[in-house]
């Protein structure tokens, strides 16, 4: 699958719970790349090889991000803007899919330039 027909989506809090099942289900379908955010880049790693020793046919990679925290979140944002490039929306494609859990209290200045 070229990376243009890929969709990717930050999934905070996505070491247990409700984020990783929805990594899990995702990662069924080819066309995801799931970048699992994570506060504690230990249980991140350990959650991102669980995903992969099920040879699911979606791509995981680990982001670590404490949504409580404006300087982790623009970390991140910095890391995944590198990697990845702009989250932009194309003909209402979504590009790039920015799905916060828990709910988070951002800083209103920092919430909309993860999403847009
Ligand atoms: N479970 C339900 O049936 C249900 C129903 C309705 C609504 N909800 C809501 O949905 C949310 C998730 O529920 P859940 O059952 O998945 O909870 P959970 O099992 O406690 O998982 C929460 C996840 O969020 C992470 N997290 C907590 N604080 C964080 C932070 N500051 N930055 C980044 N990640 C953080 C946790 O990481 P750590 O491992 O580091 O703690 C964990 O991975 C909660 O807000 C809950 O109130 C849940």
């Amino acid at each position: 699958m070229s990376s243009t027909d890929q969709t990717i989506v930050l999934i905070t809090g996505a070491n247990g719970g409700i984020g990783f099942s929805l990594a899990t289900q995702l990662l069924e379908n080819a066309k995801y790349l799931i970048l699992l955010g994570s506060r504690s880049a230990e249980k991140g790693a350990a959650a991102v090889k669980q995903l992969q020793e099920k040879s699911l046919p979606g791509k995981v990679e680990l982001v670590q991000i404490d949504v409580s925290d404006e300087d982790s979140i623009q970390k991140a944002k910095d890391v995944v803007e590198e990697k990845y490039g702009r989250f932009v929306y194309t003909h209402s494609i979504p590009l790039f899919i920015s799905i916060s859990n828990p709910t988070p209290v951002l800083p209103s200045r920092i919430q909309p330039s993860l999403t847009h």
